[in-house]
């Protein structure tokens, strides 16, 4: 049959979406022969395993699973309803948040679902995928769960990304990057496409699930820590936890991609990207002064200046890059040890149950 390609091998397998069923009398794989993008090995044979930090990482994923609708909200509803129970900032910044968060996680979603999983050919790699845009779903539920248990006016919310400026601003940023991998006419393999796929990567494991998602973790967290939205703080520590995974994934993701493909890494194509971060951390500088126009929560504006700056820093250095921003220090490290839920589980005394059922996680 003309056009039609007669064995794998003489197929287009590096946008392997056309690989749905093996060949009968293809050669069983060769690990040396596997790659994380532009592969030619069949993407539907998981093993034998070449990047075996990509599945463990899809291991430990599983071992976090949670559901929001296990979370008892019941003493954020009070809260919210009683007329004094919150302050008008704090009011502003979990509807401010949520209006953020409600679309970002549909956004990441979509990113995975419609661009980064057909240009990656790694199956282990594209396993771990899968289960985060899974995991993005549950994020969505939880956002959407909380928005309902508050009884919040659901279109304000969802609709926020359309009429929020902040929260536009982030999204305008983010979403050239989404598009250039999720046009069909798209496909890897020239160097100049190779940086596009990599670029949209390091924007989203680096900047939005790396950066974006680090003013409002901190807000609602920090009103946890007060004793205030607890079933809310509760919520958003497991999506800490699951998020803080899949950014350390992307930064395995991208260092692999790299270390196959060397020169990628131009100077021309780091000064982009450090020029990237650099007005990232000023979108959620932004966002962050839109959200508190005054100081609240023992949190102000001008304390995350230094905090986004030195997230930053360490998303740079974890991809290669010179610090951006020197001699930034954490100024919350109680962040940090939220993200370690085996420690911290019974923070907000409320029920917790233990999801945790494989072996030990490390966080980087
Ligand atoms: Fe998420
Ligand atoms: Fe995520």
């Amino acid at each position: 049959m003309p056009g039609v390609p007669v064995s794998l091998s003489d197929a287009p397998l590096s946008s392997v979406s056309s690989a749905i069923a093996g060949t009968p009398g293809a050669r069983r794989i060769n690990v040396a022969d596997k790659r994380i993008i532009n592969g030619k090995t069949d993407v539907n044979q998981l093993v034998p395993f070449k990047y075996k930090w990509a599945w463990e990482k899809y291991l430990a994923t599983c071992a976090n699973h949670w559901m929001p609708q296990e979370v008892n909200m019941s003493r954020d509803i009070a809260l919210w309803k009683d007329p004094n129970g919150l302050t008008e900032d704090e009011r502003r910044i979990v509807k401010r948040n949520l209006g953020f968060f409600v679309t970002a996680d549909s956004l990441a979603a979509n990113n995975i679902v419609l661009g980064t999983y057909r240009h990656i050919t790694a199956p282990e790699c594209r396993q771990f995928l899968l289960r985060q845009a899974f995991e993005e779903a549950i994020h969505t539920h939880a956002y959407q769960y909380i928005v309902e248990s508050l009884g919040l006016d659901e279109s304000e919310i969802f609709n926020a990304y359309n009429e929020v400026q902040s929260i536009r601003d982030k999204d305008e940023f983010l979403i050239p990057f989404i598009e250039a991998i999720m046009d069909p006419a798209f496909k890897t393999g020239t160097p100049q496409d190779d940086q596009t796929l990599l670029k949209s990567l390091i924007v989203f494991a680096c900047l939005m699930e790396g950066l974006f998602f680090y003013v409002g973790f901190t807000q609602i967290l920090a009103l946890g820590r007060q004793n205030k939205m607890t079933g809310a703080a509760e919520q958003y520590q497991y999506i800490l936890r699951d998020e803080s995974m899949h950014c350390n994934f992307g930064i395995d993701l991208i260092n692999a991609i790299k270390l196959e493909n060397p020169m990628l890494w131009t100077p021309e194509f780091k000064a982009e990207i450090k020029a990237l971060f650099i007005k990232a951390v000023e979108l959620e500088y932004r966002y962050a002064e839109d959200t508190m126009p005054r100081g609240v929560l023992g949190l102000n504006a001008s304390m995350f200046k230094g905090y986004l700056r030195y997230i930053a820093n360490r998303r740079a250095t974890q991809i290669g890059l010179e610090p951006m921003f020197p001699n930034e220090e954490n100024p919350f490290p109680w962040m940090s040890e939220m993200i370690d839920l085996k420690k911290e589980r019974n923070f907000f005394e409320t029920r917790v149950i233990e999801y945790q059922s494989g072996g030990a996680l490390s966080w980087d």
